[in-house]
């Protein structure tokens, strides 16, 4: 494969889930609890202020899951952002250096308008909804994170798709300066992802601005990123700057790196494993154990029908 150096997906199985983030408060407070020392606490733990420095971004709930959420500190402290190095703990060292204002999100190709938007106008233009997700990455490791956005269709229909568009491309910023990581060729810059305009317009399809109730941390792709809860981490492409539809299925970074392990769809199956890592299983950030990893991480319901009659080993 193409990857020069350590690929983020080219991790140990003791990377993936270093011993300081077994170690958090969950972890801490569950081993208490089974020793009788705390009440039940651990609802506490999902409800605590984080301590952030960043301004507030408040939104509805509209989508609840009853699972932890992963403590802050993990979701903004072991990230891929290869922009800014291929340690987990690069990101959140390094991301001081993007600017996230003025920020403008141009969206064309095949709409009837294509226009450049200005990042504030967003939150003006739509109400933001809060959701929480599970992120599943392709190394092994996931997390339940509450988001906060909008729906992707929503800024899509202001553009006016036309009948021909059939994919959504995706671009973040390019700006070496700004973002170091980008004078190493581990990736071809700047990193781009797609996905199928159906996909795009999925209502579980979010873009999100802020998690746990605060602006993104530069390190998670402020000002704006995608999600896309039932494909691998990887697809979730952070600090877009544009957005283009196309007729054409468009190239995505990780594809592009190494086709054999990065397919476009990229939909999280227990049973279609990487060529270097069986998929069957996850680890939680801040778990001890590992679980049994959920056909579109759990999203099959919503999803599945999207894939229907396609074969998922050849289309992965
Ligand atoms: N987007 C850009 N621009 N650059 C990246 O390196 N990494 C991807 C994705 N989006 C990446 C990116 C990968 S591999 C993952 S798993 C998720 O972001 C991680 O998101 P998080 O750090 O917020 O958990």
């Amino acid at each position: 494969m193409l990857i020069r150096s350590r690929s983020p997906h080219d991790l140990t199985e003791s990377d993936t889930t270093p011993e300081a983030l077994y170690w958090n408060r969950r972890t801490v407070v569950a081993g208490m609890l089974a020793a009788g020392l705390v009440p039940q606490a651990v609802g506490a733990v999902q409800a605590a202020e984080v301590n952030s420095p960043l301004p507030r971004l408040a939104g509805k709930r509209t989508r609840t899951l009853d699972e932890e959420w992963t403590s802050y500190d993990s979701v903004t402290h072991y990230n891929n952002f290869y922009e800014f190095g291929t340690g987990k703990e690069d990101p959140a060292e390094r991301a001081g250096t993007l600017r996230t204002r003025p920020w403008t999100v141009r969206i064309d190709g095949l709409v009837a308008k294509p226009q450049t938007i200005d990042i504030d106008r967003l939150t003006k233009l739509f109400p933001l909804e809060e959701r929480i997700y599970r992120l599943r990455c392709v190394e092994g490791w996931s997390m339940v994170i509450p988001w906060t956005g909008l729906p992707l269709a929503k800024l899509l229909a202001l553009a006016e798709p036309l009948g021909s568009a059939k994919f959504v491309a995706f671009e973040t910023l390019r700006d070496p300066r700004q973002m170091p990581g980008q004078r190493s060729p581990v990736l071809q810059w700047p990193y781009v992802e797609g996905v199928r305009l159906d996909e795009a317009m999925h209502p579980l399809t979010l873009l999100a601005l802020g998690l746990y109730g605060r602006v993104l941390p530069n390190q998670n792709g402020a000002p704006v990123r995608l999600v896309v809860p039932w494909k691998y981490g990887f697809k979730s492409i952070k600090s877009i700057v544009r957005i283009r539809l196309t007729d054409r299925q468009p190239p995505t970074s990780w594809n592009l790196s190494a086709p054999n392990e990065y397919g476009f769809y990229s939909n999280v199956n227990p049973e279609v494993d990487h060529p270097r890592w069986s998929q069957a299983r996850e680890r939680r950030i801040g778990d001890w154990l590992p679980r049994k990893t959920l056909p579109y991480n759990g999203y099959g319901e919503e999803v599945a029908a999207l894939y229907r009659g396609m074969n998922l080993r050849r289309y992965f």
